[in-house]
């Protein structure tokens, strides 16, 4: 039997007070079901619409390189200035402890190493995403590589459709092989094949005409770091791409293999959020370091 006792009528209804129709801060993603956009959420600031995402799955195809030797002791300290985490599932098992609790982005394809041949790869199981808690799956694929590129571009399709069925948010990572150009055309077109074979982000390089390819991806584009520069230059990378559009950065060398990795992080965070100029990120990093 319900319990009827003081049982209170409604009485404020803001009547004449419209709902609202609420925006949502990720592009592309106001028509998405709840679940992707509360995962979207927690990879992208509402307040900013933007993110820093910490990139520490280089040894899934490069072993234990430069800076990634011991995720224990060069990544973990990293993680609380982080908004996202890119891993494989092994380090997350492995090394990540859950009570950090960020979302997680996983690298969700596997294959191949720098030994052989890159990106012959297939996508792990949807299953193992879904136990992980994680926030989005990544996805790499090899545009322009004739032997790889249709193989590539199926993890993808096939990702997106387990993703959207369970709700989970898919990022394509464009890769570059050694006969790809690296400029605006390439990397317009491969973001936009992302985009178009149903990616929810798309990870790509900055390159001159950076605006042309975030103008024509109807997602968030957000910018490797690619090999370990000068601070100050990382810093006026990420200046460049944000001023662009891209949506934020997923940053590993430039990152871990700093001389001061938590300076920088905390640097790179500053120029994503706060607007600060490569000047002024750098002057931070100096302070922090
Ligand atoms: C490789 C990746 C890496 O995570 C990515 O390149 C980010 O790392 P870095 O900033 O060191 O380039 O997705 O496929």
């Amino acid at each position: 039997m319900a319990d009827l006792d003081d049982l209170r009528e409604g009485c404020d209804f803001g009547l004449g007070e419209s709902a609202g129709e609420q925006g949502f801060h990720v592009k592309g993603a106001l028509h998405l079901p709840w679940g992707m956009k509360d995962r979207l959420s927690r990879i992208f600031n509402p307040e900013t619409g933007k993110t820093v995402m910490l990139a520490f799955d280089h040894g899934f195809i490069m072993g234990p390189t430069s800076g990634v030797e011991r995720i224990d002791l060069n990544i973990l300290p990293l993680v609380e200035y982080a908004d996202c985490l890119m891993c494989t599932r092994g380090i997350l098992q492995s090394t990540v402890p859950p009570t950090v609790n960020k979302p997680i982005c996983l690298r969700s394809d596997a294959g191949t190493s720098i030994l052989t041949e890159l990106n012959d790869n297939v996508i792990i199981d949807i299953e193992d995403a879904i136990r992980l808690n994680v926030s989005a799956m990544a996805v790499m694929l090899a545009i322009g590589d004739s032997k790889y590129e249709a193989k590539t571009v199926a993890n993808l399709y096939k990702a997106a459709d387990l993703g959207s069925r369970y709700g989970i948010p898919v990022m394509g990572v464009t890769a570059v092989g050694k006969d790809m150009a690296r400029d605006a055309r390439y990397f317009g077109l491969a973001s936009r094949i992302c985009a178009e074979n149903g990616a929810n982000i798309v990870k790509t390089y900055y390159c001159d005409g950076f605006e042309k390819v975030v103008a024509a991806t109807p997602v968030p584009v957000v910018i490797a770091g690619g090999k370990k520069l000068p601070e100050k230059e990382a810093l006026e990378l990420c200046y460049k791409a944000i001023n662009e559009g891209a949506a934020g950065v997923d940053m590993g060398r430039n990152v871990f293999q700093s001389e001061s990795p938590a300076a920088m992080i905390r640097a790179v965070h500053a120029v994503v959020h706060k607007g600060y100029t490569p000047e002024q990120g750098y002057k931070l990093f100096q302070e922090l370091k």
